[in-house]
């Protein structure tokens, strides 16, 4: 019970710098959970205590990057993203000082990889990535994409599961691709029951993802 709050507690601080990410710690889990629970009745060693912890707490890191960052409205400048870029790193030490487990801390830290090795910190790629950490990178992004940003107005559900399924090999896991399809309606009723309002899709922005 404890710890539950002091998890609520970094979640509530991370809300109060970055207001785009508001409920998305708790969604990506909620996601994940579903996601690594179909992946687990498929086989897949899945340990969903790991992936529950991990996945609310993929980007506490985000507490020490300026607000000022945090808070930009419209595009980022290059100098910009690469001070994003180390709030994975920086999740990593949190959590290794709130002495979480190895497993959570390598999770948060592989949280931006792609499978093609183009992703960050550390730009490991296939099965070199942590799998819990390709877990949460894909629900990381279906609800980037489903959600409002500075940049762009939420994506439908439905867009944002075509995207994913057409980087499936370069971004996500291919191997996830039918368990993907299989969850995705459980995402749909979450996304679409989310209080923030769903308008369509003005502009797309590349850097997608959060
Ligand atoms: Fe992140």
């Amino acid at each position: 019970m404890e710890a539950e709050k002091g998890i609520e507690s970094l979640i509530l601080a991370i809300e109060m710098v970055d207001d785009y990410t508001k409920g998305h710690s708790k969604r990506v889990q909620e996601y994940s959970l579903l996601f690594g629970e179909t992946l687990k009745r498929a086989g897949y060693p899945v340990d969903l205590d790991v992936l529950s912890t991990s996945s609310i707490l993929h980007d506490v890191g985000k507490l020490q990057i300026p607000a000022a960052i945090l808070q930009k409205k419209g595009r980022l400048t290059d100098e910009e993203f690469e001070v994003i870029k180390k709030h994975p790193v920086v999740g990593a030490e949190i959590a290794e000082k709130l002495n979480y487990s190895k497993d959570i801390i390598s999770t948060i830290y592989h949280h931006h990889e792609r499978y093609d090795g183009k992703g960050y910190p550390s730009q490991i790629a296939g099965e070199n990535i942590p799998f819990l950490s390709r877990v949460i990178t894909v629900c990381d992004t279906f609800d980037a994409l489903t959600s409002n940003r500075s940049y762009r107005n939420a994506l439908t559900p439905h867009q944002a599961k075509e995207i994913i399924l057409e980087n499936m090999g370069t971004q996500f896991d291919p191997s996830f691709e039918p368990y993907f399809r299989q969850v995705y309606p459980s995402l749909e009723e979450i996304a679409l029951n989310k209080s923030e309002v769903q308008i369509a899709p003005t502009l797309f922005s590349e850097k997608y993802g959060s």
